[in-house]
């Protein structure tokens, strides 16, 4: 049972990742939590799932409710923090065979207004997460490239709930995603999340001699592990511009690069 987070800079490979590492959990039987944290929702159509409304409309709409002063419609005996989640588990939890599903997306109301309804989100997290290692074996979070506070927010409850196993920050042998790995460990540290290994995952960085030379650059200069390269596999390209989604490809070279991270991993 793990957590396990994806962050990195914008695509490096995130999401497909984090699809990879679910298909890889399904094929062993284990149901996951997939939380979707990037505003900008993608990981649903790799997943082969639709989804409705993400957190982010469910606040928009509680917050409209209560401006207004409109009568919510939920029973007088429910509190507006059990009305917020009942509409979480309704809305917006995708249930499938192998994952569930939580999209955050992006709620339209000012971030930095204090608003109630923003601690709900929050408590809802609390409470699907009560369900690890109960309905859900594993969870994998795949974030957004910056740092919205919203999406930290809620990693923090996650984290809050129990530790992070993996943070893997998804590097592709650039300068700059080393850089954004660099500003994820630091952003870690001043929040205090809680994290058990921190680590770079390089995604399609084929060639022999520079996967060597990222993983010295990233263990001289920025103190990071490299767990394993994902190599450039022409059928995600294929996948995700004919929406396929991961349980549906075969032959598939990153997935099985995927596979012995995860085992090296003891995942
Ligand atoms: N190993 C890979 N081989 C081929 N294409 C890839 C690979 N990893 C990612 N891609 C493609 O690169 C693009 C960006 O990947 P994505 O996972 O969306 O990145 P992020 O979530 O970090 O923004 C997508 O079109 C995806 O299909
Ligand atoms: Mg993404």
């Amino acid at each position: 049972m793990a957590i396990l987070v994806f962050p990195g800079k914008g695509g490096t490979g995130k999401t497909t990742l984090s699809a990879l590492t679910i298909k890889y959990f399904a094929e062993r039987e284990k149901i996951t939590l997939a939380l979707d944290l990037d505003p900008d929702s993608h990981l649903y159509k790799l997943l082969g799932v639709k989804i409705n409304k993400t957190i982010g409309d469910v606040v928009d709409r509680v917050h409209k409710e209560k401006k207004a002063e409109l009568e919510p419609k939920k029973p007088v005996d429910v509190s507006d923090q059990e009305y917020f989640l009942s509409l979480i588990a309704e809305e917006v939890l995708i249930e499938s065979e192998n994952f569930d599903l939580l999209t955050l997306g992006k709620p339209s109301i000012d971030i930095d207004c204090y608003c109630p309804v923003f601690l709900w989100s929050q408590y809802a997290i609390s409470q699907v997460m009560k369900s690890y290692g109960v309905t859900y074996e594993n969870v994998v979070v795949d974030c957004d490239p910056g740092t919205e506070i919203f999406p930290r927010k809620i990693l923090d409850e996650v984290a809050n709930v129990k530790p992070i196993d993996h943070l893997l920050i998804v590097i592709d042998g650039s300068k700059m995603s080393l850089d954004t790995a660099k500003d994820i460990v630091e952003e870690t540290k001043k929040s205090n999340l809680k994290v058990k290994n921190v680590a770079c995952i390089g995604n399609r960085v084929d060639d022999k001699t520079f996967q060597k030379q990222v993983k010295e650059v990233a263990k001289k200069r920025y103190g990071l592990n490299v767990v394993g390269f994902i190599p450039t596999d022409h059928e995600l390209s294929k996948m995700s511009l004919t929406d396929q989604n991961v349980f549906e490809i075969k032959d598939s070279s990153a997935f099985q690069a995927l596979k012995t991270v995860m085992r090296n991993l003891n995942l």
